[in-house]
């Protein structure tokens, strides 16, 4: 340690998990909670973390450039949200009397409306329009605690509306405190122009899409939509194995409506994540854990789609052992919120998590769900320092006291980004 760019102390309590891998099981349960807790950190990163009087007597003697007072606050991971589907222009308000009337989500889709519909918008949008509608989302997760997230493109359907899309992700990575890691996802839905021709748009995906987004550098995951009526399994492996060969990882919405066999196929491709999973079956779930495949449940799109079932998360924690992990899945149709603080308290009152298997669920396990668990997502030494201060008592607060946002700031790669509710001048866009 040459020099502590930043100490945080006065951190009434700090919870992380521990490790550089996803936590299985009841591991998830196991975070470390330290009271009176002070974060160094060097060069954007952790440098050391821990009892407060511990870490000042390891400094000493070492210049420490600046300190701040954490007021006695809680600090955990900066928070990951690894299912997103952030760039696309518009809105579907006008769908919600549809869909309050019970109109189901495929129904609305098949009818050309949906994702559909917010393809024509994103058709027709500039990159700066859907710079700045992005940007402004991903400020508002910020202010809830965000540091990473992942950005899926699946609202252009065309060739260069698809790269469109990934480059506005790229630029905002670029830009912006908050990491943005890309996904590929032509394959989110069949174009009007394909209908009724899904094989021959899949050929399009695979022999247009695929290589340029590859060449671009512009996304690190492959993801496809299985779903009935909309990419069937054999669709999908195909996209998914093709994606492969040209270094894009598999990441697949499975199992979201009809239990079609998404999970089972994850597991045989070797899928970095599974998403959604509401109606999965005891064999998906064993493909799952055979296959080291990350859960990643979002219920804020059952809530929202107004389901009575959800992701059998014990299960899957408690019989098949998987590292599960939550999302927001922010999208403007099953679910328009940037809100992950809102999932937290989902995860506790319809998926049963407790707060321990929450803060897993976001922070280490969402890190592996987008390949990132040996960089982000615990509060140890060598991992980048992207922490979340709140203003709560303890971890069980947060989902506990709900429909308020709880972060009191952000400290992203070593520096404040958002501090006392509002972003300092180091967060936001760089306009
Ligand atoms: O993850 N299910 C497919 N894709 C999104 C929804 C996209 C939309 O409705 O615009 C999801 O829920
Ligand atoms: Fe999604």
């Amino acid at each position: 340690m040459k020099q502590i760019d930043l100490l945080l102390t006065g951190i009434g309590s700090l919870y992380t998990p521990e490790g550089t891998q996803p936590r299985y099981g009841e591991e998830m349960g196991r975070i470390r909670e330290t009271t009176g807790a002070a974060v160094a950190i060097e060069q954007g990163r952790i440098a050391l973390a821990g009892k407060e009087d511990e870490v000042i007597a390891t400094l000493a003697g070492i210049h420490i450039a600046e300190t701040i007072d954490a007021g006695g606050r809680m600090v955990t991971p900066g928070l990951v949200d690894p299912h997103t589907h952030l760039v696309h222009a518009g809105s579907r308000e006008h769908e919600l009397a549809m869909k309050r009337s019970g109109v189901p989500y495929l129904d609305i889709l098949a009818q050309g409306g949906g994702i559909l519909s917010t393809v024509k918008s994103t058709r027709t949008a500039s990159e700066q329009e859907l710079y700045d509608k992005a940007g402004r989302s991903l400020d508002e997760m910020l202010l809830q605690g965000v540091t990473t997230i992942e950005a899926k493109s699946g609202y252009g359907l065309s060739l260069e509306t698809e790269l469109k899309q990934l480059r506005v992700s790229r630029r905002l990575h670029d830009t912006h405190p908050v990491d943005v890691v890309s996904t590929f996802m032509g394959a989110h839905a069949v174009p009007e122009e394909y209908k009724g021709r899904s094989d021959d748009f899949v050929d399009l995906v695979i022999r247009d899409m695929l290589p340029a987004v590859a060449e671009e550098g512009l996304a690190e995951f492959c993801d496809v939509f299985c779903e009935e009526g909309v990419f069937n399994v054999e669709q999908s492996r195909r996209i998914l194995e093709e994606g492969k060969r040209f270094g894009l990882q598999p990441k697949i919405h499975a199992d979201e409506i009809v239990p079609l066999g998404g999970s089972d196929l994850a597991g045989e491709v070797g899928a970095v994540s599974a998403e959604h999973l509401l109606t999965t079956t005891d064999q998906g779930l064993s493909s799952l854990a055979a296959g080291n495949v990350v859960p990643v449940l979002l219920p804020g799109t059952s809530f929202n789609l107004g389901l009575s079932h959800h992701a059998r998360a014990r299960d899957m924690i408690d019989k098949f052992r998987l590292p599960v992990a939550l999302s927001t899945d922010y999208n403007p149709g099953s679910c328009p919120t940037e809100s992950i603080q809102l999932i937290i308290m989902l995860a506790s009152l319809n998926l049963k998590m407790t707060p321990e298997e929450i803060l897993t669920a976001c922070t280490l396990n969402a890190a592996a769900a987008i390949g990132r668990a040996g960089d982000i997502g615990s509060i140890e030494p060598g991992k980048r320092a992207d922490l979340t201060i709140f203003d709560a008592p303890n971890l069980a607060y947060l989902p506990y006291h709900f429909g308020i946002n709880h972060t009191f700031g952000v400290i992203k790669n070593g520096t404040p980004v958002a501090w006392n509710r509002t972003l300092t001048e180091k967060g936001g866009i760089a306009r």
